[in-house]
């Protein structure tokens, strides 16, 4: 596998094969793709960040991999020639395959390596006729229709530009005849690199049998090179998802409009409304309604539960709950069968019991609330003291009056209530009322006497801004009818 080039056309920090693609890096796409043929060995050629990639590849299958080091980046001849030291002494069939080629599907894979068996050939690469072959290297075939040699783009004339059929760099060599090949190909093109294309037009001069399989679909091959065939390669990926989805018997309502990434599970009769994004290993069960509009990553969504305009991280949505609109479930959220997390909710680190409710405007961080509660409007937790997260508890059936403050390490017992409006600092006993606010005092009258004292004028009024405006009022006073009707 090529993986060490520069990625210079997409002008990032980052290696090239790490840029990520519906959930995972493309690096990924390539791995996947050749595990089912169970190579062997897998030789990965690493060099441009050649310790990250390494490490993300030792991650992202279970296959056992070698790493070959290409110091520097003098083509996809070079980097051959560094796998071909790698293998030593091994003999047989080699299926190179380049790290940015992410849609390429494995029966095509099998395909080749059949073709290149049944034919005998010394090489047979993998092509496909492109509407845009801009960028690719173009398939030259002979009058009898044989591939003759392969032209890079920046070394191609105006009629090999025209040809519409390229190299997609998936190639099998036989081991042998590559090595041979190898050390003939110089740097004698536009961009002084060692091309692995030469190697068609070598092996052609000793009479050797280079064979071409076409891929069935153009889109397959499509190679990332920039930014640009990143996001076209992304939105080809997705269609693929979502029809595997659909055909899996999920309703996606506007596949356009919906990101689902290759990790994420999705269970029959759900229904997948536009501008959802479903990114991890974020796993949605059966018969439940997810968005429009609603991001989760990484969380676990039961059967018959509705997500609608809300955000999910690491949280847990148990069967028949409900979330939204707009709520932020936080990681460690966890809501139990038929609970509710709904407007302007923010859970993080509490699990909300079966059936309990937090319908708006609440801050829940690190509490426990058990069954059947239901939880004020305005409710918060003061987890934080500025220093430390404290934890708050709530037993079975408790009810939390609105607006209530539980100031963390707080135990509200089952069945318990609290006033709204109270700042709950200390336990309580189950069964209780606790009210924490200061009495209501009703002046009467006392309307009445404001709308009097208006009425004298505000002259008579004492304190540095009422004798203000009164000075004004004497300046101006037809200033005055105008302030009694605000
Ligand atoms: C290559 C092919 C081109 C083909 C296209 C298909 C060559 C000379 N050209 O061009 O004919 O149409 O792929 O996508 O082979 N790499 C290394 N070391 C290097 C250079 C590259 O490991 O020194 C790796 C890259 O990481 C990449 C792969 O080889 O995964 C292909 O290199 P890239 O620079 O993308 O080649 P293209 O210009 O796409
Ligand atoms: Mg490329």
């Amino acid at each position: 596998m090529l993986a060490a080039g520069e990625g210079k056309r997409f002008r990032s920090a980052r290696p090239k094969v790490l840029h990520e693609l519906c959930g995972k890096p493309l690096l990924a796409y390539a791995l996947e793709a050749a595990a089912p043929l169970r190579a062997e060995r897998t030789v990965v050629i690493v060099g441009r960040g050649a310790d990250d990639v390494a490490e993300a590849a030792g991650g992202l299958t279970r296959r056992p991999l070698e790493f070959a080091l290409q110091a520097r980046q003098l083509g996809t001849a070079d980097a051959a020639r560094m796998a071909g030291e790698a293998l030593g002494r091994f003999d047989g069939d080699v299926l190179i395959i380049p790290a940015d080629v992410p849609l390429l599907e494995v029966p095509t894979l099998r395909r080749l390596v059949a073709r290149h068996r049944r034919a005998r050939a010394a090489a047979t690469v993998l092509t496909a006729v492109v509407a845009d072959p801009t960028g690719y290297g173009r398939i030259v075939r002979d009058a009898a229709g044989l591939v003759s040699r392969i032209v890079e783009h920046g070394d191609a004339t105006p009629a090999e530009r025209a040809i519409p059929e390229v190299n997609s760099s998936v190639w099998v060599f036989d081991r042998a005849a590559l090595r041979a090949a190898l050390t003939k190909v110089g740097r004698g093109n536009r961009q002084r690199e060692f091309y692995l294309t030469d190697v068609v037009e070598i092996l052609r001069d000793k009479g050797e049998t280079v064979e071409a399989l076409a891929a069935a679909e153009a889109t397959e091959i499509l190679g990332v090179n920039s930014r640009s065939q990143l996001a076209r390669a992304g939105a080809l990926l997705r269609a693929r998802i979502n029809e595997r989805w659909m055909a899996a018997g999920v309703t996606i309502v506007h596949p356009a409009l919906t990101y689902i990434d290759a990790g994420v599970r999705i269970g029959r009769d759900t229904v997948v409304h536009p501008l959802t994004f479903l990114s991890g290993a974020t796993r949605i069960g059966s018969g439940c309604e997810i968005g429009p509009a609603a991001r989760l990553r990484d969380s676990v969504v039961a059967g018959g539960a509705r997500v609608v305009f809300s955000v999910l991280d690491r949280a847990r949505v148990g069967p028949g709950a409900n979330v939204g609109p707009y709520a932020y479930l936080r990681p460690g959220a966890r809501l139990d069968r038929g609970a509710k997390a709904g407007t302007f909710v923010e859970i993080k680190g509490s699990t909300v019991g079966r059936g309990s409710k937090v319908p708006h405007l609440s801050y829940v961080g690190d509490a426990l609330i058990g069954p059947g509660v239901n939880v004020g409007a305005g409710t918060i937790t003061c987890n934080y003291d500025g220093e430390r997260k404290h934890r708050t508890v709530v037993g079975a059936g408790a009810f939390i009056g609105s607006d209530t403050m539980l100031v963390a390490p707080v135990k509200v017992g089952r069945g318990a209530y609290t006033g709204a409006g109270s700042a709950i600092t200390r336990d309580v006993p189950a069964g209780a009322l606790a009210v924490e606010r200061a009495e209501q005092r009703n002046v009467r009258g006392w309307a009445a006497r404001r709308a009097a004292k208006a009425q004298t004028g505000p002259g008579q009024g004492s304190g540095p801004r009422a004798s203000n405006k009164s000075a004004r009022g004497r300046t101006g006073g037809a200033r005055r009818p105008a302030k009694k009707s605000t």
